[in-house]
C-alpha cells in the first residue's frame, strides 16, 4: 500500500457528486447460469442523471474547476454520450453552466442521453459526421469563444479521460478493493468495458496503490486508439504522475481486448444483445447495447472458453439509458 500517494489521491478536490460507495454484490442466478461466482461492482447506481462511470471522473475535474473558479464546462462525446451527460447533469448539479459539442445530426426527437442533456440545461452543439479528434478541437474553439465572452470555462475531453478523471477510477479501484476484502472475496479478475481508457487507466493506478494483483481486464467496445496498451499506459502514467508516484507497468500488463466490438462502435452486436437478455432476466440488472452489454458479451465468453476462472467481477460502468434511445 502506497499510503503517502492514496493521501494525495483522496485529498484532491472533488465536487462532492456520488453516493459512494456503488453497491457490490453476489450475482446468484448468473453465477449459476455461468458456472462460476459472479459478483458485480454497481457503478450504474450513484448520484446525478442516472450515473455511470463518468461520475467518478466528473467528480474530481469538476472539483478541481471549482477550486479554481471556473464556472463553464465544455465537453464532448458521440449523439447519445454518456460522458457528455454526466458532465452537463455534474455541472448542473454544481449550479454551472455547460456546452456540449456532440457529433451527429441534431435527432427530431430527442431521446435518452440527448433529452437529459435537454433537461438539465446544457447548451447542445451538433457537430455531424466527424472524428473524435475533430470533437476534442473542437472543445477547445469553444472554450476560447467563451473566454471571450467573459467566461471562466474549462475543457474535458472525450470521455473525460483526462488524467485527472482517470484518478477517479484509482479511487473507484480502492473501494472495491475494500469492499472485497469486507467480503472476502478474491477474484481472478475484474472485467470492464473499455473506449476513451480513463477507467482502465484509473483502475491499474489504484491496483498500483493498493498492492493488489488482481488482474484487470478490459472490453474494448471502441477502438479509438491506435495502440490501446500503449494509450492507457502512458494516460496510467500521467495519472500517476499527479501523485508523485511512477508505476512499475509494461504494455503486457495492460489487458484489453477488441474482440468483442463487433462491426464498430455503437453498432449492437448478436452476443451483446444476447448479454442484455441474460442479465437482465437473471438479475433484473441492466446493461446496454453500445457499452456494457458489449463488454459483458466480452466478459460471457472469457468465462465460458474457460480463460477466467471464478469468483470474477464485472464492473457494471452503466449506460442503460441507451436502451431508450
Ligand atoms: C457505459 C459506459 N461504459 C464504459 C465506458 C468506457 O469508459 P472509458 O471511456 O473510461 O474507457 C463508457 C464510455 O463512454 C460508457 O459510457
Amino acid at each position: 500500500m502506497n499510503r503517502h500517494a492514496i493521501n494525495a489521491l483522496h485529498d484532491l478536490p472533488r465536487a462532492g457528486l456520488g453516493h459512494w460507495p456503488t453497491p457490490f454484490h453476489f450475482a446468484p442466478r448468473f453465477s449459476a447460469d455461468l458456472g462460476v461466482d459472479v459478483w458485480l461492482k454497481r457503478d450504474d447506481v450513484q448520484g446525478v442523471a442516472l450515473a455511470g462511470n463518468k461520475l467518478r471522473k466528473f467528480d474530481l475535474v469538476l472539483g478541481d474547476a471549482l477550486a479554481e473558479g471556473k464556472n463553464l464546462l465544455v465537453t464532448t462525446g458521440a449523439l447519445q454520450s454518456n460522458s457528455a451527460r454526466i458532465g452537463a447533469a455534474s455541472a448542473a448539479a454544481v449550479g454551472m453552466r455547460s456546452v456540449l459539442l456532440l457529433s451527429g445530426e441534431q435527432p427530431d426527437t430527442a431521446s435518452a442521453n440527448v433529452l437529459i442533456d435537454q433537461l438539465v440545461g446544457a447548451e447542445v452543439r451538433f457537430a455531424g459526421d466527424v472524428s473524435w479528434d475533430y470533437l476534442n478541437a473542437g472543445v477547445n474553439d469553444i472554450v476560447s469563444e467563451f473566454h471571450r465572452k467573459e467566461y471562466k470555462p474549462f475543457a474535458a475531453p472525450v470521455g473525460c479521460s483526462s488524467p485527472l478523471g482517470a484518478l477517479g477510477f484509482a479511487r473507484g479501484f480502492l473501494e472495491l478493493h475494500e469492499q472485497m476484502e469486507t467480503a472476502g472475496v478474491k477474484p481472478s479478475a475484474i472485467v470492464h468495458t473499455s473506449t476513451s481508457g480513463g477507467t482502465h487507466a484509473g483502475l491499474l493506478v489504484g491496483r498500483a496503490l493498493s498492492g493488489s494483483d488482481v488482474r484487470i481486464i478490459g472490453i474494448d467496445v471502441g477502438a479509438i486508439h491506435g495502440n490501446p496498451s500503449q494509450a492507457l499506459l502512458e494516460l496510467a502514467n500521467q495519472s500517476a504522475a499527479r501523485l508523485q508516484v511512477t508505476l512499475d507497468l509494461a504494455t503486457t500488463d495492460v489487458e484489453i481486448t477488441t474482440d468483442h466490438l463487433g462491426e464498430g462502435y455503437a453498432i449492437p452486436s448478436e452476443a451483446g444483445n444476447a448479454a442484455i437478455d441474460l442479465l437482465a432476466r437473471n438479475e433484473a440488472v441492466l446493461v446496454d447495447p453500445i457499452y456494457s452489454g458489449k463488454g459483458l458479451a466480452g466478459f460471457i465468453d472469457l468465462v465460458r472458453s474457460g480463460q477466467l476462472d471464478g469468483p470474477v467481477v464485472f464492473w457494471h460502468t452503466g449506460g442503460y439509458h441507451a436502451l431508450f434511445a
